[in-house]
Formats: structure tokens, C-alpha cells, sequence
């Protein structure tokens, strides 16, 4: 159970999706064998799309983890984008170095290590996309920055926003979990009230929400 849709549901809309080939079905397979979470099929499908449509130039990606959604978003822009991604966790980012050169990617796609909040707080040039996928209980504190750095026409994606389902029952929540509960709904609370933000959040994978400036 997801806590956010139908198992069947699940099951059906991954069977539609073509299993991945070349460099992701690869970055797929190491992910399962090492347990690194990734975007779920359903949400690659999505950023698969959303980056296909919009064709940015310029996109900066929270957690980059093994470089498997920076690779999806390079391939699927077609404009050969300059990517920025940020991640913390050494381990991750020797592996995504690994990954990112035996594809030729380690000029356009760049990484930045360390927290996000710290290494947005130093980045100045515009991004046409944004998509966070690292600190689920910090989008919040994020937010901001993602703001300032997000060009006119730019969208923000942001990825777990329903946290299993946490986010929207209260019998879900796990005590545990009760701070990046709370913060995540700070975060869709100030995407979704903001008169200058247009907001949608969908319940595929584990809750996305997709803003925009009007
Ligand atoms: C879900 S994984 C990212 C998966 C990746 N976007 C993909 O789909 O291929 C989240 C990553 O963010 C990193 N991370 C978590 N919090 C972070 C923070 N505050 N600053 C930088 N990296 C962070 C973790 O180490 C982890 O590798």
C-alpha cells in the first residue's frame, strides 16, 4: 500500500510504462541491487514528460543520488541542458561521478556536494526547472531559494509531497515522522496560497506537486 492510490491502480499505470533501456535500465538495475531510492516509474514517466515539453536549458536538481533522474532529465530534454545537482552523501556522489562519466555526462551534468539549503543559498543563475527530490523536511526552507532562483516561465517539481499518504491522514502518520509531516504541509500550504504561484498536486508515486509563477 502507497498510502496515496489504489495498489491496482499502481500496478495498472506501471504496466503501461515500456521497461527502461540503455543507461537507465542500467542506472535502474544498480539502484534496486544497492537499495538507492529513485523516482518511482510513474514519477520518471512524469518528469519524462514535463522535461520533454518544457525543453529548459538550465536545470538544478535536489539529491542527486546515483545521477539516475539527472540522466532521465538530460535525455529527455533534448536541448542537451546544463544541469546542477546537489547531494550530501559521499558514497552517492562517487557512484553518480562513476555514472555520470561512463556516459560522457560530466560537463553538463555538474554536482555540487553538499546540503542543499547551504549550496542554494550560494547559486545566482536562473533555472527553468527545479526539481526537488532530497530533505523532505526542508522543501520549506528550500522554497525560497528555489523562488529566487526560478526563471519567469520556470516550473518547480517537487517530489514526495504526500509522504506516503502521511501528509493527507492523520492515522497514517508515524510518530517518527511527525516534523517532516508537518513541514511538508507548510510547503504545500505556501505553494498553494501564494496569489503568485499556481499549484497542482497529483497523487502518483509518492505525491508530487508541480508549481508555476502566474
Ligand atoms: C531520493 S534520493 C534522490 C534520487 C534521485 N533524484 C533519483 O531519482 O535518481 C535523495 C538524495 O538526496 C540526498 N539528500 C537528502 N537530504 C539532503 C540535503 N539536505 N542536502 C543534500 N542532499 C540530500 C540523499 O543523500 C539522497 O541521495
Amino acid at each position: 500500500m502507497s498510502g496515496i492510490t489504489h495498489d491496482y491502480m499502481e500496478e495498472y499505470i506501471r504496466g503501461l510504462i515500456p521497461d527502461s533501456q540503455g543507461p537507465l535500465k542500467t542506472l535502474e538495475e544498480f539502484a534496486k541491487e544497492n537499495a538507492v531510492p529513485i523516482v518511482q516509474k510513474e514519477t520518471a514517466k512524469f518528469l519524462e514528460f514535463m522535461v520533454n515539453m518544457k525543453k529548459p536549458m538550465r536545470i538544478l536538481e535536489l539529491g542527486t543520488a546515483i545521477g539516475y533522474s539527472a540522466t532521465l532529465m538530460y535525455e529527455a530534454a533534448g536541448t542537451k541542458p546544463h544541469i546542477t545537482t546537489i547531494e550530501r552523501d559521499e558514497n552517492m556522489i562517487k557512484y553518480a561521478k562513476e555514472n555520470l562519466g561512463k556516459l560522457g555526462l560530466q560537463d553538463k551534468i555538474i554536482i555540487k556536494q553538499g546540503d542543499c539549503l547551504e549550496i542554494l543559498a550560494e547559486l545566482e543563475e536562473p533555472y527553468d526547472l527545479i526539481f526537488m527530490d532530497a530533505g523532505k523536511g526542508h522543501y520549506n526552507h528550500f522554497l525560497p531559494h528555489c523562488l529566487r532562483l526560478l526563471e519567469k516561465d520556470g516550473i518547480i517539481i517537487a517530489d514526495n509531497v504526500l509522504f506516503r499518504g502521511m501528509v493527507a491522514s492523520k492515522e497514517l502518520v508515524k510518530r517518527r515522522k511527525i516534523t517532516i509531516v508537518k513541514r511538508m504541509k507548510t510547503y504545500l500550504d505556501l505553494v498553494s496560497s501564494d496569489e503568485d504561484l499556481i499549484t497542482s498536486v497529483i497523487p502518483m508515486g509518492d505525491g508530487i506537486a508541480v508549481t508555476k509563477r502566474r
